[in-house]
């Protein structure tokens, strides 16, 4: 059956490099930016150049490198950072440029201090000018789902009819619940008359911990593009994480019935890299790419994956690019053992079995997992 395509738009290298923390060189950059190509993102958003002259020559170099992938950049409604934008990715394969402005009463009055007229004519004469360097505009609106909605709708008719080709609706402040954003994305669609034109996009922040429920939920709701930043990071609490996404929608296939072009085997590498990149380390237990993610200590988890991964695994670590391990720790069994030892060309009889199993547990006890190396020693001491 053909599955409707999901196009991921990862903004890492932007609204990710933005969190305290997390900022990244030009080389840094270039080198993640080559590990996202190879992750098979379709849209990589490279930066918001009027923010820094490191930030604009980092987008420049990337343009000039990547080919292959779409290539976003980031400036507000007005017309310098458009001109920006445009020129920096004037040498890019395929340009996106990618511009923003606040819709919601609170941003206007309080941040902005525009009228929703002022608005209205900014969003006009930016997607406008943006239209002279590529036909691929996208448009956000910030802070779209606490915006008043016929006003909003007013946006995105003015930003369709300038020329914009993908919506995006964030949820800047990470406040919506799954149903209410669902029920969000349907309404501004049935209202939009030229809603099949372009793509909806939803971009959620992590403030409730909802980005990934609320991302998955705009695109039950519709939605076609999701933005996200491997390991969930981003402003605040960051934003949805890409690897979830991606494996809810592999694994829940018969629930999200939709297909992505990640090579799911780089997951692992990519999360990997930025985390070396920034220094800043994965939780453990993060989803897919946490170091405890596909890790089994307690002894009756082992005995099942011995049995049958299905047991206790609902994917296999190989898929995302991690090597399969049961942790020899202190809640480990026999059974898991021997089964390592058996990996390692080791065939132990019962007493044999005995003694290894209980210096594995005297090392597990002093804090260390058994790794291979203590194991093959532990059994040609004999
Ligand atoms: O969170 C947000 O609203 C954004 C937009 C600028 C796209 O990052
Ligand atoms: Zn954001």
């Amino acid at each position: 059956m053909a599955t409707d395509r999901i196009t991921i738009f990862d903004t890492t290298l932007r609204d990710g490099e933005q969190a305290p923390g997390f900022s990244l060189n030009t080389g840094q950059k270039i080198r993640l930016a080559r590990q996202l190509e190879a992750l098979g993102v379709d849209v990589m958003e490279v930066g918001f150049p009027v923010a820094s002259d490191d930030d604009a020559r980092a987008v420049k170099l990337i343009a000039g490198e990547i080919r292959g992938t779409v290539l976003a950049a980031l400036g507000r409604c007005n017309p310098t950072d458009i001109e920006l934008v445009g020129e920096l990715l004037q040498s890019a394969a395929r340009p996106r440029v990618h511009t923003f402005i606040a819709t919601s009463d609170l941003h206007l009055e309080q941040k902005l201090r525009l009228t929703r007229e002022e608005c209205l004519a900014a969003v006009r004469c930016s997607v406008t000018q943006a239209r002279k360097y590529t036909d691929d505009i996208e448009f956000s609106a910030e802070d779209a789902t606490r915006s008043d909605m016929d006003f909003l709708c007013q946006v995105v008719d003015t930003a369709i009819a300038a020329g914009a080709t993908t919506i995006n609706l964030p949820d800047t402040v990470g406040y919506c619940v799954p149903s209410e954003i669902a029920r969000f994305y349907k309404t501004v669609m049935a209202r939009i008359a030229d809603a099949d034109s372009v793509v909806f996009s939803a971009h959620c922040h992590d403030d409730l911990g909802l980005a990934v429920a609320n991302s998955l939920a705009a695109v039950l709701a519709g939605v076609r593009q999701v933005e996200c930043t491997i390991n969930g990071i981003g402003e605040r609490a960051g934003n949805a994480s890409l690897e979830e996404i991606v494996m809810a929608m592999r694994v829940r296939h018969d629930l999200l019935p939709y297909s992505t072009g990640i090579d799911t085997t780089q997951l692992f590498r990519s999360s990997r890299l930025l985390s070396e990149l920034t220094g800043e380390p994965v939780q453990a237990n993060k989803a897919i790419v946490g170091r405890n993610a596909f890790a089994h200590e307690a002894g009756i988890h082992q005995h099942g994956m011995i049995q049958d991964r299905r047991t206790y695994e609902i994917m296999r670590p190989e898929d995302v690019g991690v090597e399969s391990t049961l942790v020899l720790g202190k809640h480990s069994g026999r059974h898991a053992v021997r089964r390592r030892c058996e990996q390692l060309g080791y065939e132990l009889c019962p007493g044999e079995l005995d003694r290894v199993y209980r210096a594995v547990i005297v090392l597990a006890e002093r804090g260390k997992p058994a790794s291979n190396d203590d194991l093959a020693g532990i059994v040609e001491r004999g």
